[in-house]
Order: structure tokens, then sequence, then C-alpha cells
């Protein structure tokens, strides 16, 4: 293969030794990597530069939110880390994702800048207690249209989303989509998902998988399965 694969490893990992217990049985050529709020706070950089000195793409997923300013110089941070992607909330408005745009353009890596739109944990009764009474996937519409014309390279949206997105945004809108798993895994908690080959199908340019590699006793056969169910698409 001389393309790296769609898949992008979620690594929810406590500590720094069982993340590096994946990692090494793992190689660039084969796939990205997800830092996420609980790795980051326990490892913090260093080991996102460790993990990009080994080779690896690494998404960022921090989510920030916060007024412009704030934002852009986090997403200035993250640029100068090297990470290959980075997200903040579509939530935060026009200006908050300008000013991360900006501030991500004057860097020299330019990660993409990835917006999130509502959270698959929220139903539309949560939304509703937050006084937007509007179905989850008109909001979820609405904020990727902002993030596109606020100058987003895409967003993270659930695989069932992915169709509509790429039709009513953009067809090179950059679709990120947790909540994949491949035929017969254990689904855990998600419960809205596709298979790899499905999601790619909906549209979607990178899945972010998690437990079906990372709690596999084999995690690089794992993946390669994954990335064989990939090439169905
Ligand atoms: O283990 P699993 O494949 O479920 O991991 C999916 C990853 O994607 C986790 O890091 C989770 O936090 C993240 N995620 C998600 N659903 C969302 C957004 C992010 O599962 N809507």
């Amino acid at each position: 293969m001389n393309q790296i694969s769609p898949v992008v490893i979620a690594l929810d990992f406590k500590d720094k030794a069982s993340t590096l217990n994946l990692v090494n049985q793992l190689q660039p050529e084969l796939c990205r990597l997800k830092v996420g709020k609980e790795l980051f706070v326990r490892c913090g950089p260093d080991l996102v530069k460790e993990l990009i000195g080994k080779g690896f793409d690494v998404f960022l997923d921090l989510k920030f939110y916060d007024i412009p300013n704030t934002v852009a110089a986090a997403c200035e941070a993250a640029a100068d880390l090297g990470v290959w992607m980075v997200n903040v909330h579509a939530s935060g408005g026009r200006k908050m994702m300008q000013a991360a745009r900006k501030a991500i353009s004057g860097t020299s890596q330019k990660p993409l800048l990835i917006g999130v739109t509502v959270l698959t944990s929220l139903s539309r009764q949560d939304i509703a207690e937050t006084g937007l009474d509007i179905e989850p996937e008109l909001q979820v519409l609405r904020l990727a249209n902002l993030a596109r014309d606020s100058g987003l390279d895409g967003v993270v949206c659930s695989p069932l989303e992915a169709e509509l997105l790429k039709q009513e945004v953009a067809e090179d809108f950059c679709l990120v989509t947790p909540g994949v798993r491949p035929a017969g895994s254990d689904v855990g908690d998600q419960q809205r998902i596709m298979t790899p080959s499905q999601a790619l199908l909906a549209g979607s340019d990178y899945l972010v998988i998690g437990r079906p590699i990372t709690a596999s006793k084999n995690p690089l056969k794992a993946l390669e399965a994954i990335i064989a169910d990939c090439q169905i698409s």
C-alpha cells in the first residue's frame, strides 16, 4: 500500500507505557493516531512529540472551545507541536473558528482544522435543555456549514451523517467519523455504528477506531483486518 489507510487509532490509554506498548506494534505506513483529553492531560505534549518522532500522523483531539484569542493560541501551539490534525467546537462560532484558521495558516505545519458539531452523546431533549429547540441533525448541518464558511477543513460526525454532509456541505469537506465497528466485533458503548467499508462508502474520509484495535489480543492483526475491509469500499 503506498497510501496510509483511513484508520485513526484512538489511544484512549491512562499512561505512557500502555500507549507505547500498542504503538510499538504498529507502523506509521498503516494508520494514524488520535490523542484525546485523558492521555494528553496525563502524559502531555512530550508524548505527542514522541509519537510524531516515531513517524506517525497525530490527531490532537482536544476540542478547543473558548474566546477566539485563546483558541487561536491553542491551535498555534498544537501546530507547533507538529500534529497532523486538531479540532475545535464549531459552536464556538464564526469568529472563533476564523481566528483558529488564521493562527494555523501562519504556521509551517498547517494541521487540518476540524470542527466538532453536536456531541453524539446529546439527545434532542438534552439540546433543548440548552436552549436549542431543533432536531440534532439540522444543528449538525447548520454547524458544518458554518465551519466550512469559517475556513475549517472538515468536521467530526457520525458515519450516519456522512452522506448528508457530503451532499449538503461540500464533496471535498473532510469527514472524520468515530462509531465504526468491524463486522462481528463488540460494539461496546457505541450505538449508531457502521462497518469500515460502509462508513467509507457513505463518505467518511477518516475512521476513528479505538477498542476493536486497542483492546485486541493482537492489535496489528485487528488493524490489518480493518484495513482489508476498507479496501472493499
Ligand atoms: O473505542 P472506540 O472505537 O469506541 O473509540 C472511539 C473514539 O472516538 C473515542 O476516543 C471516543 O472518545 C471518540 N468519539 C466517539 N464519538 C464521538 C466523538 C468522539 O466515540 N461522537
